[in-house]
């Protein structure tokens, strides 16, 4: 596996890749890789010929109050994690490689990024757009994975690489998962011993609200209502950000449950913002 730093390496090696009808498949990341990223390129390794990933802690999704500083960097044990899961080439840019002047473009989708993490984190969905436009620019065509850990994100990449006409498929991968419930994130690392114990409530409250739908409930409403009770019984979560029963597709909430339903929801243990969601289908 190669570690590769320069925007310029990187377009020529991927190019004599496809050159030689190899196809790639790309993992754009933040570093701090766990099982779920593992997962994503396990994805990647099995349906491309040549699995790319990035790992870059983008500036522009973070707000003033976020985690920037402290967002973990640990390029060797990540290194090891890419490798391991079937990565040939890490892409490793610093800032000044990704954004060598002031930045004067912004790519902004509208509707999908309104509500839910939009809401609570105005112009992080900006800087996330931002960047993927930017490294899908920089490894061009290829497959590109997404977790739906992050739902919303992955349903605005989908729509922007449509919208614009990129020359990226997006394929969405399904949320690893701790053994007991809690969506892998490096986040959880910054836990206290108590508010871990407390931390899987967060999936516990979603299937909560799944459940109900199978038993037959139609309101989503009631539904919500379900999830915010198994949540407050968490004495250290927060009250949550947002509990939301969307459509899948447009991350608005129906009159009634039908289709292909999300449960999404954000909950905050001390400072640790944790998210997480699942789906059901109703027929
Ligand atoms: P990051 O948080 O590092 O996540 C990289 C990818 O891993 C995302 O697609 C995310 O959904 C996926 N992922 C994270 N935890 C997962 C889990 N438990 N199961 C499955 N997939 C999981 O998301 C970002 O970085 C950034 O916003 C990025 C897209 C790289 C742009 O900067």
């Amino acid at each position: 596996m190669k570690i590769i730093h320069t925007i310029a390496e990187l377009r020529a090696t991927l190019d004599a890749e496809r050159s030689a009808g190899r196809r790639i498949g790309f993992v754009p990341t933040m570093g701090a890789l766990h099982g779920g990223h593992g997962q994503l390129i396990s994805t990647a390794s099995e349906s491309s010929d040549c699995v790319v990933v990035s790992i870059y802690v983008n500036p522009l999704q973070f707000a003033p109050d976020e985690d920037l500083d402290t967002y973990p960097r640990m390029l060797e044990a990540d290194s090891e994690v890419a490798e391991r899961a079937g990565a040939e080439f890490v892409f490793v840019p610093s800032d000044g490689e990704m954004y060598p002047h002031e930045n004067w473009s912004t790519v902004s989708l509208r509707v999908v990024t309104e509500p839910w993490e939009g809401a609570s984190r105005p112009s992080h969905f900006d800087g996330v757009a931002t960047v993927v436009t930017k490294l899908f620019n920089i490894v061009g065509e290829c497959a590109a994975f997404f977790g739906e850990k992050d739902f919303q994100q992955l349903a605005m990449i989908r729509r922007m690489a449509s919208d614009l006409n990129m020359l990226v498929e997006v394929i969405g991968v399904p949320t690893v998962r701790e053994d007991d419930g809690l969506a892998m994130s490096s986040r959880n690392l910054r836990l206290t011993a108590e508010h871990r114990a407390q931390a899987p409530i967060v999936n516990r409250a979603l299937r909560a609200g799944a459940t109900v739908i199978d038993e037959g409930e139609r309101d989503p409403a009631a539904v919500e209502a379900t999830i915010r009770q198994v949540l407050a019984t968490a004495p250290a979560a927060a009250p949550p950000d947002y509990v939301a029963v969307v459509d899948a597709a447009s991350l608005r909430t129906p009159d009634v449950v039908d289709g292909e339903i999300r449960l999404l929801t954000a909950v905050r243990f001390g400072d640790v913002r944790l998210i997480d969601n699942i789906g059901v289908t109703v027929s």
